[in-house]
């Protein structure tokens, strides 16, 4: 089993490090752990954000566990060179369209949310949010116009096949879950999102033990404030689930606590390649203090194991044990406490 690290900016290094650190305390047979560079600390060495050799290392993996990207002493380059580019690039070169995107209340901080408790303990719900599309990658440009105006410009756009397979995707999450579909997306407004939402209604004949319902996303960033509880699977465009999923992180108490999974359709040995990261970004705030907490990147290896790695127990294991710890209130800053991030990382691996 192939592992490529690439643990990029700000605190990323520092909780890739717990992740692995957890990883080999697992005692897996045949874990080989690859490096790269990424992001801004990849144009500094290299002087691109996603250097060949890195989407070399990525490719020769059967997983790919990222820290962040983002930093701002890089925000004043071109577009093609600042670290953001690189999480993109990855998500493209590999064909990684899938991002699940779990949201679970964690028992024990339900006053962490910033819901109320009763509301915040109700969330189990999962985002599927398609990763390859959309206006993340249509032909983009700020130009001038004859007046002399300045406009900016980003193309939305989605092929039918491509709104068919992340459809897929989120109808057979549904079907291990609670099957329900909620599916988002601006279809009042806009004609990327009315062909969406057309594609997802034929799709979903093919799974007629599914029920789906249609939202727009204004009323969706309502409903998952007022009752996160109704939702079980909900699935949306990319940019639309950029935001969601933000929100929904709050709704459960912290950014630092929310996994996810990039998905294609590359088979390996063991499972299906994939990407996992934190959703959290860089925190360039807080980066090289120790203090940043580990859990989203714990929880990103533990659906490794599970999705690419053939390892559902060991998966299981992790996420009972970053449970346990929380519960018995270690907890890093943004949960109000005061465990550093190795702590963090020393509790979850004592309670394995
Ligand atoms: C995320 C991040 C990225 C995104 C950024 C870093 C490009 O916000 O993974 O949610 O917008 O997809
Ligand atoms: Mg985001």
């Amino acid at each position: 089993m192939k592992v490529a690290l690439l643990p990029g900016d700000g605190v990323g290094p520092e909780v890739v490090h717990e992740a692995v650190r957890v990883l080999e305390a697992l005692d897996l047979p045949g874990l080989t752990l690859l490096e790269g560079d990424v992001g801004g600390a990849a144009y500094r060495r290299h002087g691109h954000p996603l250097p060949p050799e890195t989407l070399g290392v990525a490719r020769a993996a059967d997983a790919v566990l990222f820290g962040a990207v983002g930093d701002p002493g890089c925000d004043t380059l071109e577009r093609h060179l600042r670290p953001e580019q690189a999480i993109l690039g990855l998500r493209s070169e590999l064909g990684l369209f899938a991002n699940l995107r779990p949201a679970a209340m964690i028992p024990g901080l339900e006053a962490m949310s910033a819901l109320r408790p009763e509301i915040a303990a109700r969330i189990d719900l999962l985002i599927v949010r398609e990763l390859n599309g959309d206006v993340y990658f249509g032909e983009k440009a700020i130009d001038v116009l004859p007046d002399g105006r300045r406009r900016g410009r980003d193309l939305m756009s989605y092929a039918e096949d491509e709104v068919r397979r992340i459809a897929h995707v989120a109808f057979r999450a549904a079907q291990g879950r609670r099957r329900r579909l909620c599916s988002v997306d601006k279809a009042n407004v806009l004609e990327t999102s009315q062909l969406w939402r057309d594609v997802v209604i034929e799709v979903a004949a093919e799974y007629p033990d599914v029920s789906l319902e249609h939202m727009y996303v204004d009323n969706a960033a309502m409903q998952l404030v007022r009752d996160p509880g109704r939702f079980d699977v909900i699935v949306t465009g990319n940019l639309f689930g950029d935001i969601l999923s933000d929100q929904a992180s709050m709704c459960v108490g912290s950014i630092g606590l929310l996994p996810s999974a990039a998905l294609g359709e590359r088979e390996t040995e063991h499972g299906t390649f994939g990407l996992y990261e934190p959703i959290h970004g860089s925190a360039p705030d807080i980066a090289g203090q120790g203090i940043a907490n580990p859990v989203a990147m714990i929880l990103s290896a533990a659906m490794m194991l599970r999705h690419s790695l053939g390892a559902p127990e060991q998966a299981e294991r992790v996420e009972k044990a970053v449970a346990r710890t929380l519960a018995d209130g270690v907890r890093a800053r943004d949960l109000g406490g005061s465990a550093g991030t190795e702590d963090v990382g020393d509790a979850v691996i004592r309670r394995l």
